[in-house]
């Protein structure tokens, strides 16, 4: 169970992050109203929310999952792969630490965003991405390893259509795992009960599992029913101005 996340306000100037999509620009009013909402869905949850402020140093700080990986075993701190966010760590650090105030790390000249990393239970998939490096990807699985963990490596580099590992594949417990199209026949996943989502659905891929519920972005009613069928009664968030740019559901929130 979760009982808390972090989400950070996104800034003024979120537009001027970083994307590799060309869905035009965000609308900031509404990325505040999709990340409002957001964030009451994970109250919904449950969860006990620790706001940021708006950072406007970094415009893609409001994807705060990128900057750490927390399991239950403790908090291991990222080394974000794009150079402009790179100080986001330092400026979440306070924030992570009033909650486990011994952290590791990864270091350079590894490189690691925490989209990359899927946990299904007591194993890790570690995305090799062009934001996660080999090097960062063998300091977390040596980091989780030592935590009881075990994991396995999944290069995400050859797929123009994610940025990260998560992008495509989400882990909702119980051995499923909710897989884009083009991922599905990776070997890794043999023995999860996967949940195909279809090309036309792939940007759902990225929904979250959070204690008895599963967050998915709206618009993908073939996922959306397929989770209704598993028992799940999913919150539908509206995420089109984040979509903009490269954002996921996962990406919003720090979840432990
Ligand atoms: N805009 C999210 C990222 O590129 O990291």
């Amino acid at each position: 169970m979760f009982k808390n996340a972090i989400v950070r306000i996104p800034g003024s100037n979120f537009d001027a992050g970083l994307t590799t999509v060309s869905l035009g620009a965000p609308q900031f009013d509404q990325v505040l109203q999709q990340h409002a909402r957001y964030c009451a869905a994970l109250e919904e949850c449950g969860l006990a929310l620790t706001t940021l402020e708006a950072d406007l140093r970094f415009p893609d700080s409001t994807f705060v999952e990128d900057t750490a990986v927390i399991t239950a075993e403790g908090a291991i701190l990222t080394n974000p792969g794009a150079a402009s966010r790179a100080g986001e760590v330092e400026a979440i650090r306070p924030a992570i630490h009033a909650f486990f105030p011994w952290t590791l790390a990864i270091k350079a000249p590894g490189t690691l965003d925490g989209g990359d990393i899927c946990e299904a239970g007591d194993h890790f998939f570690i995305g090799l991405s062009h934001r996660t490096n080999e090097e960062g990807a063998r300091q977390l699985a040596a980091h989780l390893a030592g935590m009881g963990y075990t994991s396995s490596i999944i290069d995400v580099r050859p797929m123009t259509s994610i940025l990260h590992l998560k992008s495509g594949i989400s882990y909702i417990g119980d051995n499923a795992l909710v897989v884009m199209e083009e991922m599905a026949a990776c070997e890794q996943f043999r023995g999860l009960d996967l949940i195909h989502v279809s090309e036309a659905e792939s940007y759902g891929a990225n929904c979250v599992r959070v204690n008895d519920r599963v967050l998915v972005a709206a618009g993908f009613p073939e996922l959306t029913g397929e989770l209704r069928a598993r028992g799940f009664e999913p919150l539908v968030l509206d995420m089109s101005e984040f979509q903009k740019m490269d954002g996921g559901l996962s990406c919003l929130s720090l979840r432990f």
